[in-house]
């Protein structure tokens, strides 16, 4: 069986795989947990601050044990694959919840490392074999050193080699190493950097904690804390942007959004993507039905070119029905684990009145039942609570809707 498992997961296992969470060696299971949040300690007694785990979908086997007169049975292996396929560990399952969470032992398949920096990664092994027994002084951080005399200051009094480990976790993750980097460069000759793939836990002692022990395996004598990142978001008219329209079919949505991009256009000050829901069924999410199962797919493909679009500070406008909550809710976080805005509008304009229009003459087939699964008829529309702006076209024209959007657009800092 294989499994790709989430950026979060994939760096936690670079990590159990690398050595820099020994004696760690595998995901852990609802039982260590326990003793994790419990006593902080593993079921061998051994200290260890945080949970790794990993949750696998699909149902797998922890066998059983053996006792005498019956042999037991092995684990089910899976084999983890980065998202391009590329296999990178077993895992030999010894516990499997209902809930996904899935525990055992991982071994590496030797996958050559890639990414920004890769090069520099090295294994805690090979560090401690580099320092040759001296000590070190292991500075993790996960933006920018602001105070180096601290560092030099500490290094000097135990006459420690300098060991810089940016956490190279995630979007920021490249910024971090070139920070680490620069600061080698006013830092003592000899000085080492190594990106390690920590992802940040959200209770800031958990995280601490975490990152002492991964600086112990990289030979600390003595480990700084960097300080925290202070996030600089960048005005939002350069801020990438997801304008997110929803509503029923013929509610407007499309007409409204054209509109928005026309004017966006003419004003020339932002870069605009398009997404109308009928012009991705075109091409994009062609040959795709109305199942629930389409449907998410669909918006999830709308969400994804969305971000791609709105990573690089551009505004992306898109227009599909929408019908489901969760599905909008994946898409608003896609989008803002990029650094970007998310915009919903619910165009809310109600079922009789888009039925009483009824441009395409389609809530007259669905009525008339040769529509299967027709939002508002025979498939349900989840309206959301969560929009930034509600517009009923019911009585308002288009240049009206046009301006309200155009209106948060300006109040919001979007466009100037
Ligand atoms: S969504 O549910 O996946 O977000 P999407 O916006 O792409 O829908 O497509 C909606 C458009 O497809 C409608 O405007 C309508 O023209 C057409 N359509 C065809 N069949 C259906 C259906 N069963 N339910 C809703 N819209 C449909």
């Amino acid at each position: 069986m294989e499994h790709t498992p989430d950026a979060y997961e994939l760096a936690d296992l670079e990590l159990l795989l690398s050595g820099a969470f020994q004696p760690l060696s595998g995901f852990l299971g609802h039982d260590d947990l326990h003793t994790v949040t419990e006593r902080g300690t593993l079921a061998d007694g051994t200290p260890w601050p945080a949970p790794v785990t990993l949750r696998l979908p699909t149902d797998v086997s922890p066998g059983s044990p053996g006792s005498p007169g019956s042999p037991g049975s092995p684990g089910d292996e899976v084999t983890l694959l980065d998202p391009e396929g590329v296999p990178l560990a077993v895992l030999t399952v010894t516990e499997h919840e209902p809930d996904g969470l899935t525990a055992g032992p991982v071994r590496g398949l030797g996958a050559p490392e890639h990414g920004p920096f890769a090069r520099l990664h090295r294994t805690p092994a090979q560090v401690r074999e580099a320092l040759g027994g001296r000590p070190a002084l292991v500075v993790t951080m996960r933006g920018p050193l602001d105070d180096l005399t601290e560092i030099t200051a500490t290094a000097k009094e135990l006459d420690a080699v300098i060991v810089l480990l940016p956490l190279s976790y995630g979007e920021p993750g490249p910024s971090v190493v070139r920070a680490a980097l620069r600061a080698r460069d006013h830092l003592p000759e000899g000085t080492l950097v190594v990106p390690v793939p920590l992802a940040p836990r959200e209770e800031p002692e958990i995280d601490l904690e975490l990152r002492e022990h991964v600086a112990t395996a990289y030979g600390a004598t003595e480990h700084l804390a960097g300080p925290e990142p202070v996030r600089i978001p960048g005005p939002p008219h350069r801020r990438g942007l997801v304008v997110f329209f929803t509503g029923l079919s013929g509610s407007g949505k499309s007409t409204v959004a054209r509109g928005l991009r026309d004017a966006l256009l003419e004003l020339g000050t932002r870069t605009v993507t398009y997404l109308d829901g009928d012009v991705v069924r075109a091409l994009l999410s062609k040959g795709l039905t109305f199942s629930k199962a389409d449907r998410d797919l669909n918006i999830r493909r709308i969400g994804f070119v969305a971000a791609e679009a709105a990573r690089h500070g551009g505004l992306a406008i898109c227009a599909p029905i929408a019908p489901y909550e969760a599905t909008r809710a994946e898409v608003r976080e896609l989008v803002e684990s990029v650094g970007a805005d998310f915009l919903l509008v619910h165009v809310s304009t109600p079922l009789e009145e888009c039925e009483r229009r009824d441009r395409k003459g389609l809530y007259a087939k669905a009525r008339a039942g040769l529509i299967p699964e027709f939002t508002g008829v025979s498939d349900p529309y989840e309206e959301p609570d969560d929009a930034g702006l509600v517009i009923d076209t019911t009585h308002l024209s288009i240049e009206a809707a046009v301006s309200q959007v155009l209106g948060a657009l300006r109040a919001g800092g979007w466009v100037r």
